[in-house]
């Protein structure tokens, strides 16, 4: 590096290096469309503006604003709230909770237990919940008709929650795998995934859902034309209000696998679902996804898993102008959980630095186990 003379303050070097380059008068009239020069690139004019940095250290430190809280409280780009948060519940028939073993500090729930719950996120200050039901192997079916059951466990919790009078959104899940038999989103003619009949039943399973007081549809099934098809039913039956949130960028992922343990369809799912969901690969794939599920009708896009796909979040922010959500899913919060209980990283910390991740990314708000977990730390003023 060369050494800085130390008699020459480097604003000053600054003006001189610009003054060099600026342009002579009679270059601005080289074209008859040139922008009229800013003042700072005058000669005449004091470099008060300039944009470079020249010199940078010492004059430049990055560090300064660093060296207290206050300060760095001050130039935080992003923040964390509460309000970021959408906190996902397995919910279960029956009575009380059930610890999920490849996700430990999360239950499944029964419906007074959702109840619960949401009386908990309303104190916590999360504004939405997001349900998934735990269907044991014995009743699940090759169609999935649980899904369009009215009294499923998800619409019995929407029901309660409704009930309780709590200012809290629901998001439901509509998808088949919660209810197969063989763990896929879609109804199977042998090994082949049919996508239009799947849509049917997915618009049927969205108004029961719907007609249970669920506030957001949240298809995660990758069907194409879903979108569309469960706009349009809900229109067309009187639910104009309903919102749907789509899995709109979900890709075939490794990390799902404790959630399919929590919602019963590890020991069923046969093969796997690359023939509709996302190839990892793929990024451009994802904004053509998006796009079409804003064109159906999508109040809000998700994109699925989270921390290894924070590219496409920011991708799709800054294309389509979106509320963008980010799913961090259960592979994610298990991965952490684990390196946490062997004492490798700092739980509280690795949680905090990975959700305000998704902010800088762009996301609107983050789908997380670790919902209550963190917005009980942002209550403590963490
Ligand atoms: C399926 C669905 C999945 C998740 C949410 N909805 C799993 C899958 O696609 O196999 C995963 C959630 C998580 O891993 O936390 N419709």
């Amino acid at each position: 590096m060369k050494p800085m003379k130390r008699n020459e303050p480097a604003a000053q070097r600054g003006t001189q290096a610009q003054r060099a380059k600026a342009p002579r008068p009679d270059d601005r009239s080289a074209g008859d469309h040139a922008a009229p020069a800013p003042a700072a690139a005058s000669p005449s004019a004091p470099m008060l503006t300039s944009t470079a940095a020249p010199g940078g250290y010492p004059a430049v430190r990055l560090r300064r604003p660093r060296q207290a809280g206050w300060s760095r409280r001050l130039v935080a780009e992003t923040r964390l709230t509460p309000d970021d948060l959408i906190w996902p519940l397995i919910v279960m028939s029956g009575k009380g909770r059930e610890p999920i073993s490849s996700m430990p500090g999360v239950d499944r729930l029964s419906v007074d237990e959702c109840v619960r719950a949401a009386e908990q996120a309303m104190a916590l200050g999360i504004p939405a919940l997001a349900l998934f039901p735990f269907t044991p192997a014995s009743e699940r079916t090759e169609d999935g008709a649980m899904a369009l059951s009215p009294d499923n466990v998800v619409n019995q919790a929407a029901r309660a929650i409704r009930r309780a009078g709590l200012d809290i959104g629901v998001i439901a899940d509509v998808a088949l795998d919660t209810y197969t038999s063989h763990g896929h989103d879609g109804l199977l003619d042998g090994d082949r995934i049919l996508n239009d009949e799947t849509i049917a039943v997915l618009v049927r399973q969205s108004l029961a859902q719907a007609e249970a007081g669920v506030d957001v549809i949240a298809p995660s099934d990758m069907m194409d034309g879903r979108v569309g098809a469960i706009r349009r039913g809900l229109e067309a039956n009187g639910f104009q209000n309903t919102q749907i949130m789509s899995y709109a960028a979900k890709y075939a992922s490794a990390f799902y696998a404790p959630y399919r343990d929590a919602v019963g369809s590890s020991a069923a799912l046969r093969g796997d679902k690359r023939t509709y969901q996302m190839d990892p690969a793929n990024s451009d794939e994802a904004l053509r996804e998006v796009a079409l599920d804003i064109a159906e009708g999508a109040d809000m896009v998700m994109v699925k898993p989270g921390t290894f796909y924070l590219d496409i979040v920011r991708r799709v922010h800054d294309t389509f102008a979106m509320p963008t959500y980010a799913y961090q899913v259960s592979g994610e919060y298990a991965m952490m959980m684990a390196a946490a209980e062997r004492g490798w990283l700092d739980g509280d910390r690795i949680m905090m630095e990975s959700l305000i991740a998704f902010k800088r990314a762009g996301a609107a708000g983050i789908l997380s186990y670790f919902a209550p977990r963190a917005a009980r730390m942002l209550g403590r003023g963490a």
